[in-house]
C-alpha cells in the first residue's frame, strides 16, 4: 500500500497535483473493508458508489477495488437483492438517518432473505457492479486471475440482476423497477414529484434528519420529500421488503437504471466468457432489455427516454438526466442515438457550452442549480455521459467534457455536486465517487469501450457533438 500516492506515469503537473488530490480523498474514506462516500454525511457503505468508487480506485489498488466489491456483494441477500446501505456497526445510530434500527433487515428483512449478521438497508440502488467487477478485472487481469476475483464475485452478480429482472419486474414489460425515490439514487428528482404526490408523509416528529447537520438545507431534499421518503421505506419494511406488483405506493421505470442495468449485463458476458460461464445468456437478456427500454421508455417528442410511472401508468413528464444516460448502451437504435445526442446539446441540457451536464432539463419548471437532484450536475451521470459520446464516436465532445469535469473536481475539493452553470462546489466535499471517477478519466487506459459491442452509430472520425454521421 505504500505506493497509493505514486504516479505510475508522467502526467502534466496540473493532473499530477489533481490525481494525488483525489487518491487521499479515497485514502481517507477507506475504512479497512470499504469506502464511504463521505466521512460526514453519509458514513457507511452505499451500493452504487461502491461501484464507481472500485473503478477509481482500481487505479489505485486493485485488491482494494476488488475488496469494495466484495464487500457489499457480501451483504446480499438471498433473494438476490444487494442493499443500497450496509451499515458499519462502528459508527453511531445517529451519525446517519435512516439508521439500522429503523430498517430491521435482520429480522424485518428474514421472509426476503436478508443477512442475519450485518445490518443493511431493504432497498437497491442502480446495478453499476458487473460493469465495475469487469472494469477493476482489466486493470490487472493476472492479479484478478490469481486471487479468483470473477469467479468470486460471478454468481452474486447474476443472483443481482436475477432479482432485477425478475421480482423486480413489476410492470411485467421486462424492466426492472424501482420502489423508492432513493432506489434510482436521484433522491428528489422532479420525476417523482407527481407519484410521490399519492404518498402521505410521515409525521414530521416521528424521526430526525442527520444529513442536515452535514448539508445546508437549500442543496438538500426538503422536510416534505423526507416525509415521504420515510413513509414508503417503513411500509416496505412493514411488508418484509415483499415485492408486489400492484402493491406498492410507488413504482417507477427509470431509463439510467435500466441502462445501467444492460451494461452491466454486457459486462456479465464478458465474465462468463471469462469463469466459463455462458455468455450468450447474458447478450440475449442485455439485447431483450434493450428492446424493451426503447418499447417502454423512448419519447419521440422529446427526444430523450422518460421514467415511466406504474402506478398512472403513464410516461412521467419531465425531463432528467437519467433520460440521457442510455448513450452508454450498445446498440441503439440510430434514429434513438441522433436524438440523443441533439438532447443533450439542445438548450434542455446545453452540453459542450456549460461545465458539465445539469441533473435536471434547464428549462424545465421545476429546475433549481443547488438542490440536489433537480438542477445541479453530477460528475457520475457526467461520466456515463462522456463514455456513451465516446460509444458513438464523439470523441472530441467526450474530451471535452472530459477537461471539464477534470477542472470542476479540482477547483471544487471533490465536491458531491456542482452547480451547472459555473461549476461551483455544492453538497458535501471530499466526495467518494467524484475522487474515484477524476481517477478513472485521468488513466491513461481506461478500456472504456470494453462493455458491449459497438453501436451503429459509431464513425471512425471524431465528430463533433451533434454532427450527424
Ligand atoms: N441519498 C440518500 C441520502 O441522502 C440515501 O441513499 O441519504
Amino acid at each position: 500500500m505504500t505506493s497509493l500516492l505514486e504516479t505510475p506515469a508522467p502526467a502534466a503537473a496540473g493532473h499530477l497535483a489533481l490525481r494525488r488530490g483525489a487518491a487521499r480523498v479515497l485514502l481517507t474514506n477507506w475504512t479497512g473493508s470499504s469506502t464511504v462516500p463521505s466521512r460526514g454525511l453519509y458514513p457507511h457503505q452505499w451500493s452504487w458508489d461502491s461501484a464507481f468508487i472500485a473503478i477509481g480506485l482500481r487505479h489505485l489498488s486493485v485488491r482494494r477495488a476488488q475488496r469494495e466489491l466484495e464487500s457489499l456483494l457480501g451483504a446480499q441477500w438471498s433473494d438476490g437483492r444487494v442493499p443500497h446501505i450496509v451499515f458499519s456497526p462502528a459508527v453511531p445510530l445517529d451519525a446517519y438517518f435512516p439508521s439500522p434500527d429503523f430498517w430491521r433487515s435482520s429480522t424485518a428483512g428474514a421472509p426476503s432473505g436478508a443477512p442475519a449478521g450485518t445490518e443493511t438497508s431493504g432497498i437497491v440502488q442502480p446495478p453499476v457492479h458487473a460493469l465495475a467487477a469487469w472494469l477493476v478485472h482489466l486493470a490487472d487481469p493476472e492479479t484478478s486471475r490469481s486471487r479468483g476475483f470473477l469467479p468470486r464475485v460471478y454468481d452474486r452478480l447474476v443472483a443481482w440482476h436475477d432479482y432485477l429482472t425478475g421480482p423486480r419486474d413489476l410492470g411485467g414489460g421486462g424492466l426492472a423497477a424501482m420502489v423508492h425515490p432513493w432506489e434510482p439514487g436521484m433522491d428528489n428528482s422532479p420525476c417523482w414529484d407527481g407519484p410521490l404526490r399519492r404518498v402521505d408523509p410521515a409525521a414530521p416528529g416521528s424521526y430526525r434528519r442527520a444529513d442536515l447537520d452535514h448539508g445546508q438545507a437549500a442543496e438538500r431534499p426538503t422536510d416534505l420529500d423526507y416525509g415521504r421518503y420515510v413513509r414508503l421505506a417503513a411500509d416496505y419494511r412493514d411488508s418484509g421488503y415483499a415485492d408486489v406488483p400492484g402493491e406498492h405506493a410507488f413504482a417507477v421505470e427509470d431509463p439510467c437504471v435500466n441502462a445501467l442495468l444492460i451494461v452491466s449485463e454486457h459486462a456479465l458476458a464478458r465474465i462468463a466468457a471469462e469463469t466459463g460461464g455462458d455468455p450468450a445468456l447474458h447478450e440475449a437478456r442485455a439485447a431483450r432489455l434493450t428492446e424493451a427500454l426503447v418499447a417502454r421508455l423512448w419519447s419521440p417528442s422529446d427526444g430523450m427516454f422518460l421514467c415511466r410511472d406504474l402506478v398512472g401508468g403513464e410516461l412521467i413528464p419531465e425531463r432528467s438526466v437519467a433520460g440521457l444516460v442510455p448513450l452508454v448502451v450498445p446498440g441503439l437504435p440510430q434514429h434513438v442515438v441522433d436524438a440523443l445526442l441533439d438532447t443533450a446539446t439542445g438548450t434542455g441540457f446545453r452540453l459542450g457550452e456549460v461545465p458539465m451536464a445539469p441533473s435536471y432539463d434547464f428549462t424545465g419548471h421545476a429546475f433549481d442549480p443547488s438542490r440536489y437532484w433537480r438542477g445541479p450536475a453530477w460528475f457520475n451521470t457526467n461520466w456515463l455521459l462522456e463514455r456513451g459520446l465516446r460509444r458513438y464516436g464523439r470523441a472530441r465532445a467526450a474530451d471535452a467534457l472530459r477537461t471539464a469535469m477534470l477542472d470542476a473536481a479540482g477547483a471544487s475539493s471533490f465536491a458531491e455536486y456542482v452547480d451547472p452553470f459555473t461549476a461551483q462546489a455544492r453538497g458535501t466535499r471530499a466526495f467518494g465517487w467524484t475522487a474515484a471517477l477524476t481517477l478513472d478519466l485521468l488513466a491513461a487506459a481506461r478500456n472504456s469501450d470494453d462493455t458491449g459491442p459497438a453501436g451503429p452509430a459509431a464513425p471512425a472520425s471524431a465528430l463533433p457533438i451533434g454532427a450527424r454521421t
